[in-house]
């Protein structure tokens, strides 16, 4: 076969459009106007800098997982850029009226494929933070909160949705992924324990009333089935200003208000305490207890509770969440 000039000259122009093409349609899927209307907002705000142009900022928001929206304002010098970690922001969202900011979000790329598996597998994916589909086994999907490689299987901020629940919607989950919800033990189950030798840590993150925060970490989490309760892993502290309060929960089964698997002798802890955990005799931490909208709690450990913080029985938290990610 003969290749004449014509072709080469056409194979040469065809191969510097291909070249010079894919940075500029990945610039123009990067992001999309919204349809707010110019407001600046303070819901989950990022960062707050000034960028040359709206790629920049773009660009700016891009580089962090958890950045969905940014404003940018081309107008007035200078040019503020502002992101968000949050999606789908309205006027009822608290906001000033600023001419000239507009507000974008950034696309999600999530490579075309099944449904990731946890939310690390989303990132790897190019998926950004946020409410996710998630495909624990071909037959159960379930919709979880990806903080970048986390995968968010508990959260408590605002009181909004009831904790004491029975058995079976702590097996399923309940609540939203965007607020307070509880993913479902069946769920972590099956993700933390795939047949694989592959490992999970927990990291647990709280918020008091004063906007004091503080975390732990521990190696080696897992659930274990239904057939042991979901029995807690031995889980490992390994570090945080939150100290442990879950360590003494290894290997102890769940308990509900209809399913008492603790380990107290006459009574039910999640009856006596409300909501649901892995009760000893009856705990060191509670983050599923229910929710006072101040610190003081009106019993000992009888609420949002997680001891080795405040090493005060009565200290009621404002926030709470746990997530795993692979090791
Ligand atoms: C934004 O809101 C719309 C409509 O309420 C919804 O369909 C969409 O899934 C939301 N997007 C995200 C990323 O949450
Ligand atoms: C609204 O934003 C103002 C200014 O940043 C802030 O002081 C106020 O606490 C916010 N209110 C709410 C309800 O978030
Ligand atoms: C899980 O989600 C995928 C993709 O959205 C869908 O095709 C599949 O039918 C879902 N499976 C179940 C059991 O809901
Ligand atoms: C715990 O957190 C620290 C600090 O973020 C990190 O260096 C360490 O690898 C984490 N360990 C585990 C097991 O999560
Ligand atoms: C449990 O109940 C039994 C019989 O009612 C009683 O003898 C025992 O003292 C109780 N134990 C505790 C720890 O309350
Ligand atoms: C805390 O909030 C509860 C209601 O959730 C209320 O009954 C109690 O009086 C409050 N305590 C303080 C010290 O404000």
């Amino acid at each position: 076969m003969k290749v004449s000039l014509t072709d080469l000259i056409l194979v040469v122009l065809w191969a510097v459009f291909k070249i010079a093409r894919p940075s500029e349609t990945q610039e123009d899927n990067l992001f999309r106007r919204t349809a707010v209307k110019d407001a600046i907002f303070t819901k989950g705000l990022l960062f707050q800098d000034t960028a040359r142009s709206l790629v920049g900022c773009a660009r700016k928001c891009a580089t962090f997982k958890c950045c969905l929206t940014f404003t940018f304002n081309k107008v007035n010098l200078p040019r503020s850029c502002r992101g968000h970690s949050t999606w789908n922001m309205t006027l009822e969202d608290n906001h000033t009226h600023s001419p000239g900011t507009k507000l974008f979000a950034i696309e999600d790329k999530l490579t075309p494929g099944p449904l990731p598996a946890d939310c690390a597998e989303a990132m790897q994916r190019g998926a950004r933070c946020g409410v996710r589909q998630l495909r624990v086994t071909p037959h159960f999907n379930v919709t979880a909160y990806c903080d970048d490689d986390w995968t968010v299987f508990q959260r408590r901020q605002d009181g909004s949705v009831d904790f004491s629940r029975g058995w079976e919607d702590y097996k399923n989950g309940f609540g939203d992924p965007t607020g307070e919800f509880w993913l479902g033990l069946e769920a972590v189950h099956q993700m933390t324990t795939p047949p694989s030798d592959r490992s999970y840590e927990l990291r647990v993150d709280l918020g008091d009333w004063d906007g004091d925060t503080a975390y732990a970490n521990y190696s080696n989490f897992f659930i274990n089935s239904e057939s042991s309760n979901y029995r807690l892993s031995v889980v490992t502290f390994q570090e945080g200003n939150a100290g442990d309060s879950l360590g003494k929960h290894s290997y102890i089964p769940f308990s509900t208000k209809d399913a008492d698997n603790d380990i107290a002798a006459n009574e039910s802890c999640a009856i006596m305490y409300g909501g649901a955990w892995w009760f000893l005799d009856c705990h060191d931490s509670h983050l599923n207890g229910p929710y006072w909208f101040n610190s003081t709690l009106p019993g000992d450990g009888l609420g949002v509770f997680w001891f080795d913080w405040k090493k005060d029985l009565r200290h009621s938290l404002k926030f709470a969440e746990m997530k795993f990610r692979p090791v």
